[in-house]
């Protein structure tokens, strides 16, 4: 019986195999994982000692029909040239790559494929993972993809020409949000007693009620629960409507660009 392989446990791939571990969805018995620095899998085989560890991607391509790629995006090219003389038709690759199309991937290997964009909210089992699949992925292995992902976050299927978009409302916007809340605190704190820790530490909890009341009524309602006529919070929202149209419109802008270079250059590594 074959097992599933896991390659690259740098920041990505140690929360998601930590977390395909610990909420059950995998069978440590049927894991194996490979990784270049091998020393870093010390404490995960200390956790789970009955899963396989191994320096040589090849090893484990041998032993696993679904294999997942948590390596750099500069690293896939390689670690594919690696391992495609032991790979066939049963293997399912899925990989995390920003930037790398399917159409890259199929160039190397003609088999199922799937690719995930994973967010870091996954280390609280919170967030949304993206996920695409080529033709050959059928059902069974669509799902097994799917529901490996659902126990660790939420999952959202989607076609991939809309996957940048997409990526930048759920895998970039914990970051995006993150400098949003700190800038916003600043403000606090800098017009205030209040410490940065004490401005952040209120500004987060804030955040967590609000996401919270968010899931309850839409911003509009909450706004309008919020925003008394010809009150405070209505001046501030003023301010807010005016300039944040144009700076959501110039980061979508600016990513996308950046999205469409990274493509250019990798279109250009996997044709030659
Ligand atoms: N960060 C995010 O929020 C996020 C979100 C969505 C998608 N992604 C994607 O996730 C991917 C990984 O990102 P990351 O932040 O986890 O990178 P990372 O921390 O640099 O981890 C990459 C891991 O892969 C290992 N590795 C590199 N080359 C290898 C090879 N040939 N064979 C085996 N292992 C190899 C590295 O080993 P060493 O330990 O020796 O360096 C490292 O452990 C990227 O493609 C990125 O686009 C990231």
């Amino acid at each position: 019986m074959k097992k599933i392989g896991f390659i690259g446990y740098g920041s990505m791939g140690n929360m998601l195999i930590q977390g395909f571990l610990f909420s059950g969805a995998v069978n440590p018995e049927k894991v194996v994982v490979s990784t270049r620095t091998i020393s870093k899998l010390t404490p995960l085989k200390k956790s789970y000692p009955p899963i396989e560890i191994t320096q040589k991607n090849k090893d484990l391509a041998l032993k696993c029909s679904k294999i997942f790629l948590f390596v750099n995006t500069g690293e896939v090219k390689t670690v594919l040239d690696d391992i495609k003389s032991n790979l066939d038709e049963n293997n399912h690759i899925i990989y995390i790559a920003a930037g790398l199309s399917m159409k890259n991937i199929e160039s190397q290997f003609k088999g199922k494929v799937s690719k995930v964009i994973p967010s870091l909210t996954s280390e609280v089992k919170e967030g949304v993972s993206l996920v695409c699949h080529n033709q050959q992925v059928g059902q069974k292995d669509a799902g097994f993809v799917e529901s490996l992902f659902n126990k660790i976050g939420n999952v959202k299927v989607i076609n991939e020409k809309d996957l940048e978009v997409v990526s930048d409302l759920t895998s970039c916007a914990p970051a995006f949000i993150a400098l949003i809340f700190q800038e916003f605190a600043r403000a606090g704190y800098d017009n205030s007693d209040l410490t940065r820790k004490e401005a952040e530490d209120l500004v987060v909890k804030t955040l967590l009620g609000t996401s919270k009341l968010l899931f309850e009524m839409s911003p509009e309602d909450l706004m309008s629960r919020v925003a008394t006529r010809g009150g405070i919070t209505e001046e501030g929202l003023k301010v807010l409507r005016n300039k944040l149209p144009s700076l959501f419109q110039e980061l979508f802008q600016v990513t996308l660009q950046k999205h469409d270079h990274i493509k250019e250059l990798l279109d250009e590594e996997y044709s030659s």
